[in-house]
């Protein structure tokens, strides 16, 4: 469903169905959405363009919404090319548009388009307004949420909070979904490294009457925010969701396996939320999601070549790249003559902020044995403890 939002903010944004990757790595099952809007008022603004693989769309409903009026402002939350690709169409478009943005907005836009583009710029500084009759814009910058240049809106007349990619989330809008997983996994894995700068974000927004939020992806988000803006501060402080244990395996032959679904049965056995991720199949950015989502995480991989086996080495990059901190952590190793994964992952986990590996890991020499499933079952009564 496209958001309805007033007589004079429209929803001129796009669904796209047809990508299979969003910035290339994420899947996205479900689609995502470019979403854009136009204020019509005295002045008129588009709040933002879309991905090049919406431009005709986009420019139809733009030109639709604008019922024979030419926009006077561009605002420019975000040069990233999903929101930004169209900049310089509709800036050919549009001759006499203004294109507003912060000084470093018009530091990157000459990298991605004409310069002289850049002598159309109205520059915003955090705080500054721009009326456009009876609705009025005031930008805030948001560096690093998710790119330097990001600014978000507010907007006084009807209270709304143009948030650039803050609060979005993968899905596109005519699936009904809830909001809540296919938004932390966004999070967690564009933004979630910046959690500091969110916080200041929050911060900026907890001092404007906001009654709605509209993001650059997904649903606008009304009624009781607080449910949204209390999974944003807990994101952004790196504080677990949930009691629960995120166990992400990789396993060569099945042995390794075997140890971490026995690992599961016993944590749920004692009344545990387990998450389980097979890490060379899985959507590494839902285990990702899972990592930060719960308070303790398990990590089960084989010895390779002496050292890890890839796809954790892989998922033990993403987590450090995201921030991963403040967690509990337990391992499970196997190796048939050299086993050193235990030690590589701890290694790596130490290196993270305020996480914390139990000691002893359970070491399968090649399969399970009695003796395994016993050290598995102490793991299980261990982590159950904390
Ligand atoms: Fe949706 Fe950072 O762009």
């Amino acid at each position: 469903m496209k958001p309805v939002i007033s007589d004079s903010i429209l929803y001129i944004g796009a669904d796209d169905h047809d990508i299979d990757l969003f910035e290339n790595q994420y899947p996205v099952p479900d689609g995502v959405s470019y979403n854009s809007y136009l204020i019509l008022d005295e002045k008129v603004a588009v709040m933002d363009t879309v991905d090049r693989r919406r431009t005709e769309t986009w420019f139809d409903a733009l030109t639709k919404a604008l019922n024979g009026r030419d926009p006077d402002y561009l605002i420019i939350s975000h040069m990233e090319p999903d929101h930004a690709y169209n900049i310089g169409l509709l800036a050919e478009k549009y001759p006499q548009m203004k294109l507003v943005g912060n000084a470093k907005t018009f530091a990157m836009l000459p990298r991605f388009f004409d310069a002289s583009l850049t002598g159309r710029a109205v520059t915003v500084a955090d705080g500054d307004s721009l009326p456009l009759g009876r609705h009025t814009l005031t930008f805030y910058t948001a560096p690093m949420v998710h790119w330097p240049e990001v600014m978000v809106s507010y907007e006084s007349e009807e209270k709304l909070l143009f948030s650039a990619d803050a609060f979005g989330r993968f899905g596109a809008l005519d699936v009904d979904m809830p909001w809540l997983d296919e938004a932390r996994r966004y999070y967690l894995n564009i933004v979630g490294k910046y959690g500091v700068q969110v916080q200041a974000l929050l911060k900026k927004a907890a001092g404007l009457d906001v009654k709605k939020i509209l993001p650059l992806h997904g649903p606008v988000l009304e009624g009781d925010l607080s449910p949204y803006l209390e999974k944003y501060d807990l994101w952004s402080r790196y504080v677990p969701e949930e009691k629960g244990v995120a166990l992400a395996y990789c396993s060569i032959h099945g042995n390794t396996e075997k140890a971490a679904l026995l690992l599961r049965d016993f944590l749920a056995g004692a009344g545990e939320t387990v998450e389980v991720f097979d890490l060379c199949r899985c959507d590494m950015s839902a285990a990702v999601a899972a990592a930060f989502r719960y308070d303790r995480l398990v990590l089960a991989c084989p010895t390779y070549d002496g050292g890890l086996f890839p796809p954790m080495e892989d998922f033990l990059s993403h987590l450090k790249s995201k921030n991963f901190q403040g967690r509990a952590a337990a391992l499970v190793e196997n190796g048939s003559w050299a086993p050193i994964s235990a030690k590589l992952m701890g290694e790596k986990l130490s290196a993270m902020k305020d996480v914390t590996v139990l000691t002893d890991p359970v070491t399968v020499a090649s399969a399970v044995k009695p003796e395994t499933e016993a050290a598995l079952k102490a793991l299980a009564e261990n982590l159950s403890r904390r």
